[in-house]
């Protein structure tokens, strides 16, 4: 059963907002198990919060993370992985060492696109050892679709990994949701378009 690694090399990109509600979405579905592997644990306090909100266990890493998931793996559909802000964290290079696949949060601007290229540098290196390992962009916090194709057309000649075609947009629901200790799906019609997406998503991933 797949094991999702959400990793990145930049603070702010969108791991945990992408982490939980994936997982949540996930969940309507299947069984889901999170680690949150960030020492700023951000997924662990959103589930201390969260509480009966939402059905899937957050965990706190264990001291190998590949054993930790690979028991989990066997228990449920999906393990999905919530990574420190740097690949080359030894959290990140030890899961990506195992993950079936790597989804990359990137804002849409040129700097955080280019800053991708150590991405692709620490998703070489892995398929060294883990040769099946998938790797997947995904465009956060989008504002305008003309903005999206432009820049993302521009940076995909420089880098080779490819771009997820459901891109997140910025949505006041992703921070107030997490506020309220809930994914986008437990808000009810106020949630619907971050759900589509988000959905969306899943479809691609999974
Ligand atoms: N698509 C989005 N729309 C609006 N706010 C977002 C979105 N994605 C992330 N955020 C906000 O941006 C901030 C950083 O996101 P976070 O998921 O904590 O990033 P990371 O885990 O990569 O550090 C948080 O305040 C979060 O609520
Ligand atoms: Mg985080």
């Amino acid at each position: 059963m797949p094991i999702i690694a959400i990793v990145g090399n930049k603070g702010g990109a969108g791991k945990t907002t992408l982490s939980v509600n994936l997982a949540a979405g996930i969940s309507n579905q299947s069984s889901i198990a999170v680690i949150d592997a960030d020492p700023q644990g951000s997924s662990l306090q959103w589930r201390a919060i969260a509480g009966d909100n939402v059905h899937f266990p957050v965990y706190a890493p264990t001291f190998s993370l590949k054993q930790q998931a690979q028991s989990y793996s066997g228990k449920n559909d999906v393990v999905l992985i919530d990574c420190p802000p740097s690949v080359k964290s030894p959290q990140s290079v030890s899961v990506l060492e195992f993950a079936d696949i790597a989804i990359i949060p990137v804002q849409p601007s040129p700097m955080d696109l280019w800053a991708t290229v150590h991405i692709e540098k620490a998703i070489a290196e892995a398929r060294e050892t883990n040769p099946e390992l998938k790797a997947l962009l995904v465009i956060n916090q989008l504002e305008s679709r003309t903005t999206l194709s432009k820049l993302v057309r521009e940076v995909l000649n420089e880098i080779a990994l490819p771009v997820a075609d459901t891109a997140i947009r910025r949505r006041a629901i992703y921070r107030n949701s997490a506020l309220e200790g809930k994914s986008v799906f437990g808000i009810g019609k106020r949630g619907a378009d971050a759900v589509e997406e988000i959905n969306s998503l899943i479809q691609e991933v999974v």
